[in-house]
């Protein structure tokens, strides 16, 4: 969290990932341009912002689009099918007025004047069925309509995931995670009320205007012409409500993303938020945002509050106008009663929808932000990519190569300068410097977390890059400070080295780091819950397990980025043993600052500003007048 607060963005242009992977992709996305600078101005690696320019946005709308149609392809013949259902039983709903006018003047004179009451029972037997087939195909449409956007919504939730969770660590370190939870939250759900409710409406709402526009256009083309007339000042008042809402709308989206962002930064840093005392800052800095989140509703509320009472006048003030002119039309004879009653229904029904139609344009927009922000995840590539012709490796050796490396995590800091490495396989390495001088960053190399910017880091003399990704995971494990436990038993989270792992191996694996006399004191031994009240594990017990994770996982090449960290002395004795049955025969490079780590180490390198400046036996060095000697001293004086 913290190193993510202080790392700038990634200019991937320039970024460690090499030749841009972008360009390999589909022609939707090279149709987009050069996909690196889209990346970095819109947002998806930076701030999250949505002041776009005009080619910017058009670019993200086709983006989107993209995104979209590949998700409705599969389910085209659906999409016809509720296309269909969702015409008639609109053109059902709306003629129901039209029945009721043609049965006031043509079948109720025909009662009336010849006591024939076939055409009335004709008309109103048509008005029951056309009624019971409009709500039959009005929940056919709903039941359909719902099954197509969950069905894309699954889908979407599932890219999104596998998407993420395939993306380089170079992605994860620069996106903040309150950004990814909004991308699985925030934005599906605002997705998924567009996709529920808001296009439901829309079509419902398009269809019934443009039906009832059109039946009334047939019934009295006077009247119609009416009615297009009250479009203008409709036309008008909703120009102003876009223009208005636009802003108003992305202000409210703005504010709760921040809202949002700030509580789960707090939350995932709530140890340093008390350790610090930082409290009192965040209520303050909390309230400003929930403030002006509150603030930006009500500009919206007060919004609908014009739009709402100018849109049932519209709607009032043509329906008078109809009324007065087809009164006067009837008078004169030219116009029937049944047909003004029709009428005067039609007119009125038309605004029902505006209403709706103007909430829909809420969620259209958000929904389109979100789809915006989610494409642009799934637009990221993995900086490090699997390669195309993948080179088998299953037996590896262990001996790593840096050959002419260079490594800059951004462009304007190279992190490695002119590297050069030879570990041959069986090596145990320990790796000392003062922090910042880039050991982490060559253990990240070592285990391709990223890719160097020049040359090439080689298991075997073979390029990581060119390796099965399945035999370089299996050849190079990194264990760091970071000890993960996921939810399960303890079990189950050493056997996460090796997948069905037998019992006896997850045993044998916990006995060899040292872990097996605590794990067996645990409520339910090796079945314990590790979330579960009693399975809590301190932070050494659980960079025991790690190693045990590692044991089992039993790679050729292990690299401890300062994994006994966290270990007190004597369980650092006692895993001593351990770790030397850890690192037997295997290539091992220790990142560690505890003199008693170093000294089972073979070679010692000691490394500054990127660069190796000792290098030599733990005792040849100790003999010097170099850095680790001076070091070596240091740590002997504190140990008395
Ligand atoms: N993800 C990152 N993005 C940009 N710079 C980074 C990143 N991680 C580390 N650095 C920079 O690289 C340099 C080396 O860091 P690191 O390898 O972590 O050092 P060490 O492990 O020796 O303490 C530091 O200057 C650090 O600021
Ligand atoms: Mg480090």
């Amino acid at each position: 969290m913290t190193q993510q607060d202080q790392v700038p963005p990634v200019d991937t242009a320039a970024g460690p990932g090499g030749p841009d992977p972008v360009l390999d992709e589909t022609s939707a996305t090279r149709a987009a341009g050069p996909v690196t600078a889209a990346v970095t101005t819109l947002g998806v690696r930076g701030e999250e912002r949505e002041d776009f320019s005009k080619a910017e946005s058009k670019r993200l709308r086709r983006r989107s689009l993209a995104l979209l149609g590949s998700l409705a392809a599969p389910l085209k013949a659906r999409l016809v099918l509720l296309g269909v259902v969702v015409v008639v039983s609109t053109a059902g709903t709306v003629a129901g007025p039209a029945l009721i006018a043609w049965g006031i003047d043509n079948a109720l004179p025909r009662v009336m004047d010849e006591n024939d009451w076939v055409p009335a029972f004709g008309v109103v037997a048509t008005y029951i069925v056309v009624a019971v087939l409009g709500a039959v195909l009005t929940a056919w449409y709903t039941v359909l309509a719902a099954r197509i956007s969950q069905a894309i919504l699954f889908d979407l939730r599932k890219r999104v995931f596998l998407h993420t969770q395939r993306l380089s660590l170079e992605f994860h370190e620069t996106y903040t995670s309150g950004r990814i939870i909004s991308r699985q939250t925030s934005d599906l759900d605002s997705i998924r009320e567009l996709l529920d409710s808001g296009l439901n409406q829309l079509i419902q709402g398009v269809l019934y205007m443009v039906f009832t526009g059109i039946a009334l256009v047939v019934l009295d083309p006077t009247s119609g012409l009416v009615l297009a007339v009250s479009l203008v000042p409709l036309w008008f008042l909703i120009r102003w409500f876009q223009t208005n809402s636009q802003t108003l709308f992305r202000a409210t989206r703005v504010t709760s993303a921040r809202v949002i962002v700030h509580f789960v930064e707090t939350m995932t840093g709530i140890r340093a938020v008390q350790a610090f005392r930082k409290e009192s800052r965040n209520r303050d800095e909390y309230g400003r945002y929930v403030e002006d989140y509150r603030v930006a509703n009500t500009k919206v509320f007060n919004l609908f509050g014009t739009f709402d009472p100018v849109l049932v006048l519209i709607g009032n003030a043509t329906l008078a106008a109809v009324v007065i002119v087809g009164g006067f039309r009837i008078v004169g004879g030219s116009l029937e009663v049944g047909a003004l009653l029709a009428v005067a229904l039609y007119a009125k029904r038309f605004f029902d929808p505006a209403q709706e139609l103007a909430m829909f344009y809420n969620g259209y927009q958000s929904a389109s932000a979100a789809m915006e922000k989610i494409s642009g995840v799934l637009e990221e590539r993995p900086s490090v990519p699997d390669p195309a012709k993948p080179v088998r490796l299953p037996d590896a050796t262990g001996a790593m190569d840096f050959d002419d490396v260079e490594f800059a995590y951004n462009a304007d800091k190279v992190v490695l300068p002119e590297f050069e490495l030879h570990i041959p396989s069986g090596q145990t390495v320990a790796l000392v410097g003062s922090t910042g001088a880039g050991k982490s960053t060559l253990a990240k190399l070592m285990a391709r977390f990223y890719d160097p910017s020049k040359g090439s880091v080689r298991l075997d003399g073979v390029d990581l890059r060119d390796i099965d990704p399945k035999d370089m995971r299996r050849a190079i494990v990194m264990v760091t400070q970071e000890a993960y436990l996921f939810s399960g038993s303890v079990a189950d989270n050493i056997a996460l080295g090796k997948p069905g792992a037998t019992r006896d191996e997850i045993v044998r694996a916990a006995k060899a780091v040292g872990a097996h006399a605590f794990i067996e004191a645990l409520p339910d031994g090796y079945d314990t819950d590790v979330n579960k009240r009693g399975g809590r594990v301190s932070a050494g017990q659980r960079q025991l397990l790690s190693f045990a994770r590692a044991f089992i996982a039993d790679p050729k090449v292990l690299i401890l980025d300062e994994a006994t960290a966290s270990l007190d002395i004597p369980s650092e004795r006692l895993v001593q043993e351990g770790l030397e049955t850890l690192l037997a025969d295997r290539t091992a490079v220790i990142i560690a600052h505890r003199l008693s780590t170093v000294a089972i180490a073979h070679r010692v390198l000691v490394m500054e500003y990127g660069r190796i400046v000792e290098d030599g036996t733990p005792d040849d060095l100790i003999a010097g007048t170099g850095r680790f000697a001076q070091l070596h001293a240091a740590w002997r004086d504190s140990l008395v």
